[in-house]
């Protein structure tokens, strides 16, 4: 062999094994986004309810088959973070013209100089985005946002901390920041909200599931208020079928055929921060009602404890899976981190800790 094919299988070799296998610590309050085949995961605490949070930045390759009983080998890859500061409950999500920019908004950030972060992905670099447009928003944690087709990413409610040099007080209003515009506008919005799960609808609707009222409450999960970002009015809906148990920090993941299924939370009772009843919970809305069903499901395996990654099979509606595999890439260019596809298997992964769980969903906790 000549030294022409020794230097080849060099390259070839230090390509394979330039980007080094990542074993994240175990999380919650992070939050995710799935650009293409891959899921990146930013921030986050791994220990008790408020922290300044990890900088690392890395993710999951959808596109190399999962076991997720070989640990050391799930592929996780660890991603550039400089520019990226550590951060805890967060909410990102994907805008710029071309759906590749990843937007950070929020939350707790060692360096709080900018409410907003961005992450140039075809570029693989972090920027500190200039939005015009005033007042400043507040900045908040326990919100939710999605970002709709024409880049707008809506920031509904939330709480002010302490942590902030705020007291705790819960926001009433509607953030907008255009992501190619990179202008923002607050609108006044009529009741507020933390804790919820914003899920956008096909249609341009916002759907907020869950979360907790001005009055602290648990809101029921059977009236879900609905944001029309088209006319910017809001109606709440009624939903039939069971009445799931209420919650904050689930996830909600819309799938092509309508389905929401959402997935973990807590509900606190007194002191203790308890799972809700029902695990796993679907909202079809396909249904002109829509309509909550609790799957016939095995409980998430020995799971709220641990730091393990979790694949749900929905491709059976009949009978929903948890499995330890994912042989085949999940082939969905994805615009919104709730929107997975299930061509295959995948909708809910997650990645859990302590007492909470956090899937790749824009919720913050689960
Ligand atoms: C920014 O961080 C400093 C230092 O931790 C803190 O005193 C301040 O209240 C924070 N301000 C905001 C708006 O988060
Ligand atoms: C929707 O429900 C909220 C409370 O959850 C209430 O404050 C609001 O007035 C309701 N809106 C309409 C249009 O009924
Ligand atoms: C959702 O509703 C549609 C329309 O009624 C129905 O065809 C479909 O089977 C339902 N899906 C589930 C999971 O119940």
């Amino acid at each position: 062999m000549d030294l022409k094919h020794l230097i080849f299988i060099f390259l070839l070799l230090s390509s394979i094994f330039a980007q080094r296998q990542y074993i994240p610590t175990p999380r919650h309050s992070h939050t995710a986004v799935m650009i293409g085949k891959k899921i990146y995961f930013k921030g986050g605490v791994n220990q008790g309810f408020d922290g300044l949070g990890f900088e690392d930045f890395f993710y999951l390759d959808l596109s190399i088959p999962i076991d997720t009983t070989q640990k050391q080998k799930i592929p996780f890859f660890s991603e550039n973070n400089e520019g990226l500061t550590a951060n805890s409950w967060s909410i990102s999500g994907l805008g710029g013209i071309n759906k590749d920019q990843i937007f950070i908004f929020g939350g707790f950030m060692k360096d709080n100089s900018s409410l907003v972060l961005q992450y140039d992905s075809p570029n693989k670099r972090w920027i500190t985005p200039i939005i015009n447009g005033s007042p400043l928003p507040i900045r908040r944690r326990e919100t939710s946002g999605v970002v709709d087709d024409e880049g707008l990413m809506y920031i509904w409610s939330g709480t002010t901390d302490t942590f902030f040099g705020q007291p705790f007080d819960i926001i009433n209003d509607m953030v907008i920041l255009d992501t190619i515009g990179l202008s923002w506008q607050i609108k006044s919005t009529p009741f507020a909200r933390y804790s919820s799960t914003a899920v956008l609808l096909p249609d341009g609707m916002i759907l907020y599931i869950g979360g907790r009222s001005e009055d602290f409450g648990y809101v029921p999960m059977n009236q879900l208020p609905i944001y029309n970002t088209k006319s910017d009015t809001w109606f709440n809906i009624t939903t039939s079928g069971i009445i799931p148990e209420s919650r904050v920090g689930h996830t909600a993941t819309l799938v092509p055929d309508g389905r929401i299924i959402v997935y973990g939370g807590i509900h606190m009772i007194g002191e203790a921060y308890l799972p809700p009843k029902e695990d796993l919970i679907v909202l079809n809305t396909s249904r002109p009602i829509y309509d909550w069903k609790v799957p016939q499901i095995q409980k998430m395996p020995a799971s709220r404890s641990t730091d393990e990654l979790h694949i749900l099979d929905i491709s059976n509606e009949a009978e929903y899976k948890w499995v330890t595999t994912m042989d085949k890439p999940v082939y969905h260019q994805n615009d919104q981190i709730q929107e997975y596809h299930n061509d295959f298997q995948t909708p809910t992964l997650t990645i859990s800790s302590q007492e909470y769980k956090t899937a790749t969903g824009p919720a913050n906790w689960l």
